[in-house]
């Protein structure tokens, strides 16, 4: 028989290939196409009979198990969908540094001390002890040590390896009594000795994750997998692995920032897009319960440019100022500089601004920024972006005590968003006063002072609404003449009377 030949496989989206390339044909990276030795050979297909017979049951039934186990770290157990359910696997995913290691220590250190019983939810709850299993392939024994003295965790049940050899994981886990909890930091680093390629690589990320999943399965242990991400914010190597978990969390935040947000991207058993905030301190990540209050720490007011973002982040209302520059551009190509929010979205909203409301803004440059290193993905974002846009552009600084949501169109009308009065009484709660949104259905068009929980609602149904709205707030700041006027005030601050 000829001898098997090399396959190419793109370690971006994991296509092989029976030749190399410089750009993968599947994925159009550059640079990601390895070689990588034939697969174990597999199967030829079913032949004979054979096989065990599988015992159908019925949707109904009794588990005697808890379904849930809350870590009693809330910002994590939120994410997690309520805790982590026995014989799932999670992948959480961050850049390196970000703080993986350090959470996922914390969350088996808690389970680890968790008084037994009580925290189970549902009915039936175990009462063992969570007993928790933590492997490293990266840092050495010493190393997590360390890290757990820091941390102040020492005390907690949790059993400690360095390893990185799945044979040896597998052959240490696979008996009756196997933990409850099991982290491998990270899969990266984990190796199956049948396959020739190095660790990192497709293949062998993919079948060592096959094959503790399995385990995990039937053992009935939780599973956390560490992933890393590679320059383009993919779990490196294979997308495949985020299809073999049961959960995706993606923890991210900005260098230089101390806060850091746990995301979920995929949920099998809980809601999707929710977050968990917390707080890089020398003692580890601390949960931040109120993060629109973090958010808005440092907020200064009657600036222009700057405006207060009512979002949604899941189940949960958070607010986030949004500040925008524009300055003239000596550019033939003008920058756009954006932060923490889509580029094309910004576009979009340029466009909208420039030929519904005809305002000048593309000969500028503009730089846009979420303050506090939060990533907004909601189209409600749209009217708060449009806001701190023309306030910078007027220099009409906003309102202090205003919050901002609502989808704009193509054609400049504003869109109703979702969960308006959560919005609404998230704002209220932390002391603001007014609310720049989108018309309630069903309601007559107009402000309604007293009505969204206290907020006086300021409905704008077109971008031009917003324009007018901001040139009205503006008459008494104006007599400071604190800025010399350039060309592009497009607002006369007596333009209208409102
Ligand atoms: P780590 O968990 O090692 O990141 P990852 O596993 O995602 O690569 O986190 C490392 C960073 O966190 C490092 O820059 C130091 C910082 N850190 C603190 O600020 N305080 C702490 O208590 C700990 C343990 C880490
Ligand atoms: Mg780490």
């Amino acid at each position: 028989m000829a001898k098997a030949l090399s396959r190419y496989v793109c370690q971006a989206c994991g296509a092989s290939s029976a030749k190399w390339s410089g750009r993968c044909e599947a994925c159009n990276a550059w640079n990601t196409i390895t070689e990588e030795a034939p697969r174990e050979t597999a199967p030829k297909g079913l032949s004979g009979r054979g096989g065990r017979k599988l015992d159908f049951v019925g949707l109904e039934g009794t588990t005697s198990v808890a379904p849930r186990r809350a870590t009693g770290i809330a910002e994590f157990d939120r994410v997690a969908g309520g805790g982590l359910v026995r014989g799932s696997a999670l992948l959480i995913g961050g850049d390196p540094g970000i703080g993986k290691s350090t959470l996922l220590l914390q969350v088996v250190a808690a389970l680890g001390t968790a008084p037994s019983g009580g925290r189970d939810g549902g009915p039936g709850g175990a009462s063992a002890a969570v007993r928790c299993a933590y492997i490293s392939g990266e840092e050495a024994v010493d190393q997590v040590r360390l890290r757990a003295q820091r941390l102040a965790v020492t005390g907690a049940a949790v059993e400690l390896a360095a390893a990185t050899s799945v044979r040896d994981i597998v052959a240490s886990l696979d008996h009756a009594d196997a933990p409850d909890v099991v982290v491998i930091d990270s899969i990266q680093t984990m190796y199956v000795d049948t396959l020739d390629s190095a660790p990192g690589t497709v293949a062998q990320v993919r079948t060592a994750a096959s094959e503790l999943i399995r385990l995990a399965k039937r053992r009935g242990f939780v599973l956390l997998l560490v992933g890393h991400v590679t320059k383009e914010g993919v779990i490196a190597g294979p997308r495949v692995l985020e299809h073999m978990v049961d959960t995706v969390l993606y923890f991210e935040g900005e260098r230089g920032h101390q806060f850091r947000i746990l995301r979920a991207v995929k949920n099998r058993f809980g809601p999707a897009n929710e977050i968990g905030v917390f707080e890089m301190t020398d003692a580890g990540l601390v949960e931040v319960p109120n993060p629109s209050a973090l958010f808005l720490a440092e907020r200064r007011g009657n600036i222009s440019g700057t405006t207060v973002f009512a979002g949604m982040e899941g189940t949960r209302p958070v607010l986030v100022e949004i500040q925008a520059l524009l300055a003239a551009s000596p550019l033939a190509t003008p920058r756009r500089a954006v932060v923490g929010w889509d580029s094309a979205r910004l576009a979009m909203v340029l466009a909208v601004l420039e030929a519904r409301c005809g305002l000048a803004v593309t000969g500028n440059d503009i730089y846009l920024n979420v303050a506090g290193g939060l990533r907004i993905n909601e189209p409600a974002a749209d009217l708060a972006v449009a806001a701190a846009l023309v306030s910078s552009l007027s220099d009409i600084p906003m309102p202090d005590n205003l919050v901002v949501f609502g989808e704009i169109g193509l054609s400049g009308e504003v869109r109703a968003v979702s969960q308006t009065d959560q919005r609404l009484r998230e704002a209220a709660k932390l002391g603001f006063g007014a609310a720049l949104m989108p018309p309630r259905r069903g309601r007559r068009a107009g402000t309604a002072p007293g009505a969204n929980g206290g907020l006086e609602a300021r409905e704008v149904a077109h971008l031009q609404d917003l324009v007018q709205q901001l040139a009205g707030d503006a008459q008494p700041r104006r007599a400071a003449g604190s800025r010399p006027s350039g060309n592009n005030r497009m607002i006369a601050p007596t333009a209208v009377d409102s």
